[in-house]
Formats: structure tokens, sequence, C-alpha cells
């Protein structure tokens, strides 16, 4: 069955239902994730208890990388083989993306704690379907599905809000040149259909940075007609992980990592084994709470070269930090000093890095400046950490830190996934009892990460708490 024809099957499924039944099956199905706590049921609050004020010491082992995970994990469905993939990170954004694969007729096994295999179904029972709209990587399937099958149609991406809309133009510019039909029927969907005779290789220009849709064209066009370039791609190791997996399941992708990828469409993606990256910002996550708090930690399982940003401004702010093979040795015993930060594309100093450092700054001696350079303004952690103490005055994409002795425990909340890290870091360090709510905006990106803070010596724990009338 051609894509067109599997395209246009995909308007009834094989059972003859309808579009519209299928989807309402497939979000009724989703919806055993309550919308809040997607792995928690909504009847209980889950937060963090942190007693801070305590050095970290020891190692810490780091998971697979999160932002390769959620676009490798999707494109498994590609291949027409069963494809195994290890160092997949226990994460609530793969833990969703995999339930929802099985909704579309993928069979899932977990093979160990870290390693999954996946196999799509030769006859495709994929459907239309709709994803939570909480998770920013559901865009990926549109471009596997739009790939593999010709079809695809997504609810609008939803994932961390920074105040902001996260725009997804450059995604829909790029499904066009391949030639694809882009619609947003209403209810906040996405849908993309490729032409009869498939999509078609294409030049396409990214008038912005933006490793979403870097990677999305990409899952899409592994397997269109003819050649496609693309240019003023994103760089980001994740970006690079994605082609070294997809050129292992025979696709031709060349360029990854520099501003130019050419990829030439090819017949099929047949199966095999890959193993994800360590996460470059799981890593620069505990080397900055080694910084905010002192110690000494041997940070494992990290590629150097997808820190030298991180490690370079660390070395900046009197932190030593020590490179092998596949580990950094991060030491900070004296005090903390200022540096200035601007967030860039890769390799630019991450924005996803922006407030666990912007966090340690708190504690720095002297005026530090940080300037996001991605997210517009990205600081709305900002308010949990001057009720903690901090000094921090904000203007737009700009924030000034004044380093201060200490901070002081306090109720917060993780308003997104990485606030939700510089919360933990800024509880860790302060003096007294710190108490982190909305802790699955943590736990969509982290893996076990209050069993890796305590095995550093952290004085922390997870409280669940029946969500009741009185403490709501
Ligand atoms: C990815 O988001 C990451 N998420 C984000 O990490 C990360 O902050 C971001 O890249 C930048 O590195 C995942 O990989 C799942 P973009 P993405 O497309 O792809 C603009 C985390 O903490 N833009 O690179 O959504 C956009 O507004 C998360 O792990 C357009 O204008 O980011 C932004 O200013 C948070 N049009 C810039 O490009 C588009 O069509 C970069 O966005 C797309 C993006």
């Amino acid at each position: 069955m051609g894509l067109a024809a599997v395209g246009a099957a995909c308007k009834e499924d094989r059972h003859g239902q309808s579009f519209a039944d299928i989807r309402y099956s497939i979000r009724r199905k989703t919806r055993r994730f309550p919308r809040q706590g997607l792995v928690r049921s909504r009847l209980t609050l889950t937060k963090y208890v942190i007693n801070g004020g305590k050095t970290l010491n020891g190692e810490v082992t780091i998971s697979g990388a999160k932002n390769a995970a959620v676009a490798i994990v999707p494109a498994a469905l590609l291949a027409d083989g069963p494809v195994r993939l290890e160092n997949v990170p226990k994460i609530i954004d793969v833990t969703l993306q995999m339930e929802i694969m099985r909704e579309l007729g993928a069979q899932i096994r977990q093979i160990n704690a870290t390693t999954v295999e996946i196999q799509n179904t030769q006859n495709p029972s994929l459907k239309p379907h709709e994803l939570e709209r909480k998770l920013r990587a559901s865009y990926y399937l549109l471009g596997v599905l739009l790939g593999k099958y010709g079809f695809a149609e997504v609810a609008m991406p939803g994932g961390c809000n920074f105040g902001g809309v996260r725009p997804i133009d450059q995604h829909i510019k790029g499904f066009e040149a391949l030639g694809a039909k882009v619609t947003l029927p209403k209810g906040g969907y996405i849908r993309v259909e490729a032409p009869e005779d498939g999509l078609h290789g294409a030049h396409i220009y990214f008038d912005v940075v933006t490793v979403g849709a870097t990677m999305n064209i990409m899952l899409a066009a592994v397997l269109a007609k003819g050649q496609t370039i693309m240019e003023n791609c994103a760089k980001e190791p994740h970006i690079v992980d994605l082609a070294n997996f997809l050129n292992a399941m025979g696709a031709d992708v060349k360029g990854a990592g520099t501003d130019v990828i050419k990829i030439r469409g090819v017949e099929s993606l047949h199966g095999g084994s890959y193993s994800i990256i360590p996460d470059q910002i799981e890593a620069g996550t505990f080397m900055a709470a080694v910084a905010a708090c002192g110690g000494s930690v041997l940070v494992k399982n990290v590629i150097p070269r997808h820190l030298e940003c991180i490690t370079a401004k660390l070395r900046e702010m009197s932190v030593e930090v020590t490179e092998f093979d596949d580990a950094v040795l991060v030491r900070r015993e004296g005090k903390l000093t200022k540096t200035n930060i601007k967030t860039l594309p890769y390799p630019g100093f991450p924005t996803d890095m922006q407030p666990q450092m912007t966090t340690a700054l708190c504690l720095a001696e002297g005026t530090s400046i940080i300037t996001e350079g991605i997210w517009g303004s990205r600081y709305r952690y900002t308010e949990e950490l001057t009720r903690m103490g901090a000094n921090i005055h904000v203007d737009g994409a700009i924030a000034v830190v004044e380093g201060v002795r200490e901070l002081n425990g306090a109720p917060v909340r993780a308003h997104d996934l990485r606030a939700g890290a510089a919360m933990v870091i800024a509880g860790l360090a302060a003096k007294g009892v710190t108490e982190v709510e909305q802790v699955q905006n943590i736990e969509r990106g982290y893996e076990t990460l209050v069993e890796k803070f305590v095995a550093l010596g952290a004085d922390m724990y997870r409280s669940e708490i029946p969500e009741s009338a009185e403490n709501k």
C-alpha cells in the first residue's frame, strides 16, 4: 500500500471507524493521565521537601537525553523492523509518548529499566490521533506519521509555558515545502497530509534557528522522494543524535551539527539498535547544584564536549571542573564569583540551563547579568527565588542578579521543567526547609532526581498527600 493510499486510508481505519470516532477513542484512552500529574492521580499532591544547607559529595550517573529521546522514540515508527533503544530516560514525557504510540498500534516492550523495543505494525493501524497538549514534543509525531503514512493530526503542542506562545510556523513552512497540505481544523489541532504521489525533497531555509523544526523536517524528509536541503539548522547534540539514529536505520542524513543538513530520501528504514546520548542539561543541572551548594561530585556518563559552555561559565564562577573521557569532576570550596551569561543556540550557552545557573549566581559575590536570547523572557521562576531572599531585577530578556550571602527556605512552585530544577537547587543551597510544589513539571524531564540528590548527601524527600478539601 503506497504512502498516499495509506494516507487516504487514514480517513477511515480498517474497521471502517470514522475519523472523529477514532480521535474520540484516543482522547478518552489517553485521559488516563489526568491533566496535572500525568503520572499521578488527580487526588494526590506531590511535592519535594528539602532541608537545605548541605554540601553535595559523591557520584551521580546521568540518564539518557530527554530532548533526544522525545524525537528518537517516535522516530522508531519510521522503521519497518523492530527498533531497540538503550539509555532511554524514564521520564513522564517519554512515558506519555510511548502510551500514545501504543494507542497508534505500535508494540513497545520494556526490556530493562532503560531499554525498550519498539515494533511498528506492518499493516499500519496508525490513525489520526490526538496527543496531550501538554507534551511539546508531541509535534515530532507529525513529522514521523507524515513521513511514514502521509497523514497525521495532532493537538497543537503544549510544553513549558515561558509566558508566551510557542510558535510552529517553521514546522509548517518545512512540511509545506515537502509538498504537504497543512490545515488547522477547529479544536486546536494541526493536520498534515502528503500529496497523492507522496512527499518530495525541497530546499528549506529556516527563518529562525529552531531545534523542533530542524528535527521535525528531518523526520518527514528521510522517506521523501529526492534530496532535501535544510539551511540555518539548529546544531544541538540531540539534533546529531537523531540524525545518527536515522542513519543507523538506513536513512541518508548528512551535515547534522552544522548549519546545513542534506537528506537523500530512501525507500524504507530497517530496524536495528541505538543508544541515546547522555543528557547535557541534566548533567549541567547537577554541575550548577554543586556550584550553589559547594562540595565535590563526579558527574558520570556525560560527553564533556557537550558541556563546554557550561564548564566555561562555572570556571568563571570559581568552580573547579576537571574533564575525563565520559565524566566531569565538579568542586566548589571557596566563594562563588559573578559572571555574565547570554543564552544562544548551540554551541552557545543553552537556554535550558539559564534558570539553574541564575540560581547559583544568586549566591555569587558581585553582580551578574543574564540575557535570555531564545525565549523572550524565561524568568517567572525568579519571583520564587526572590521569596527565598534572592536579589534579582528582571527587565524583559535581562535579569540583573546581585549576589546575597544566603537564601532562606520557603514554599515555592515549579512553574516549568527547568524552573523546577532551579527551585530544587535553591532549596538545596538555602538555610532551612523548602517545599517545591508542581513537581510533575520536574519529573517530565528528570529521572529519579530525588534519589540522585539524596545519594549526594541532600536531605530531601518526595511527599505525596491526598488532595482533600482542607489542603486545597
Ligand atoms: C526545544 O524546544 C527544547 N524542547 C526546549 O527545551 C529548548 O528550550 C529549545 O529547544 C531551545 O533549545 C525539546 O526539545 C522537547 P525551538 P523547541 O524550536 O523545539 C522560535 C526543556 O527545558 N520558533 O528551538 O520548541 C521559538 O519561539 C525544553 O527541555 C519559531 O519562531 O524550541 C524560540 O524563540 C524547554 N517558530 C526559538 O525559535 C517555530 O516554528 C527556538 O525554539 C519554532 C520555533
